[in-house]
């Protein structure tokens, strides 16, 4: 499966960090211009909104879909009429009904690339697989992917039914990935899919110690981002400034083409609901960093900070129910 250097996140539009979901208009307008500078990797879920996004997304990349890669992702009981959501789950049932619904909201007859948004406990992978596989053979599935899985579960998952991708955070404070998820997909020759990998907002300079959340923004329970803790993160971005002055770039720039050249088979998806910000992320296409810059941009121990030792999952855990408390 080949996709664009850098696709889109849907989470901006549907208004998960603020301000609702965004008018179909201006998402139709901004899904378009994303197309037409050469994006053609739409990323979505069930979840978000929940069904919402999933709306969003089909309408607006109706007119170009046969030339786009569309992901989206089951793993959550999500009531089909309400939408209501329940907890993971992965059960061949849930997966195939959310299917059905998902082909229903993306006004299409496939899914390019279907997703376990999260491992379910309870089930296990190979049935998952199992499942993925049986949609495979009905046309309603290309590709399959996990986000945030156990690299014992991937080498399961693998041996039913190759992955193309896995979804995980990665950006220059979530750098859990390079241990081993990176080497294994290698090996096995599976893509990789950095999600958040702005930082929320963070790498694009939309956040410092002035910024206050508005209600209902996720964001305002990250400790990464909360008033003790944000001056030592700042260190991060200032960094990132430095070397976007160095390049001529913007600190969202040099932070997506620092992702990028990790690996060639490395697609991050940021997101945003602006179309100023859409162009500015696209361009990082156009800025290149060599080998020697890679090896020569060590964050962590330029600014002798510790890599974060909480596991993105556990924290993504934690701050999802946190989230769904809130909601
Ligand atoms: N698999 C998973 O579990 C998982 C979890 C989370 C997210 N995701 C996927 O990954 C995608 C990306 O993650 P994300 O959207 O949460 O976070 P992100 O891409 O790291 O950051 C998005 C935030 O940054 C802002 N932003 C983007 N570009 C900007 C720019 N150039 N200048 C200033 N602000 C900018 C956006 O606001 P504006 O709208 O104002 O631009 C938005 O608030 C999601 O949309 C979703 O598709 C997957």
């Amino acid at each position: 499966m080949e996709v664009s250097a850098q696709g889109l996140g849907g989470l901006s539009v549907v208004g998960f960090y603020a301000g609702g979901p965004r008018d179909q208009k201006k998402v139709n307008k901004l899904y378009r211009e994303a197309y037409d500078h050469g994006v053609t990797f739409f990323d979505t879920a069930e979840v978000y909104g929940p069904h919402i996004n999933e709306k969003q997304v089909g309408e607006a990349i109706a007119p170009f879909r046969k030339e786009v890669v569309l992901a989206t992702k089951f793993g959550f009981d999500v009531d089909p009429d309400t939408g209501e959501r329940g907890g993971i789950d992965s059960n061949p049932k849930t997966i195939r009904r959310a299917v059905e619904g998902m082909l229903k909201r993306l006004n299409t007859d496939y899914i390019d690339l279907l997703y376990q948004h999260r491992v379910d406990p309870n089930v296990p992978i190979e049935d998952v697989a199992g499942t993925v596989q049986d949609l495979m053979k009905e046309g309603k599935v290309l590709h399959w992917g996990l986000s945030e899985p156990g690299l014992n579960t991937v080498r399961r998952a693998h041996a039913v039914e190759p992955l193309a991708a896995i979804q995980n955070e990665y950006s220059p404070w979530t750098r859990n990935p390079e241990a081993e998820v990176l080497p294994l997909c290698e090996e096995l020759g599976i893509g990789f899919v950095p999600w958040c990998p702005l930082g929320y907002g963070f790498f694009a300079d939309a956040i410092n110690e002035n910024t206050r959340f508005s209600e209902g923004d996720f964001r305002a329970i990250l400790p990464r981002i909360t008033p003790e803790n944000i001056p030592h993160n700042l260190e991060m971005l200032y960094y990132i400034e430095e070397w976007g002055l160095r390049k001529n770039a913007t600190p969202s720039q040099i932070t997506l083409v620092w992702l990028q050249a990790q690996k060639p088979w490395i697609a991050p998806i940021p997101g945003t609901s602006n179309s100023v910000h859409l162009r500015e992320n696209i361009r990082a296409n156009d800025i290149s960093f060599s080998s020697e810059e890679l090896k020569e941009f060590q964050i962590f121990q330029k600014l002798k900070l510790k890599m974060p030792k909480m596991h993105s999952r556990c924290w993504m855990v934690w701050a999802w129910k946190l989230h769904q408390k809130d909601n």
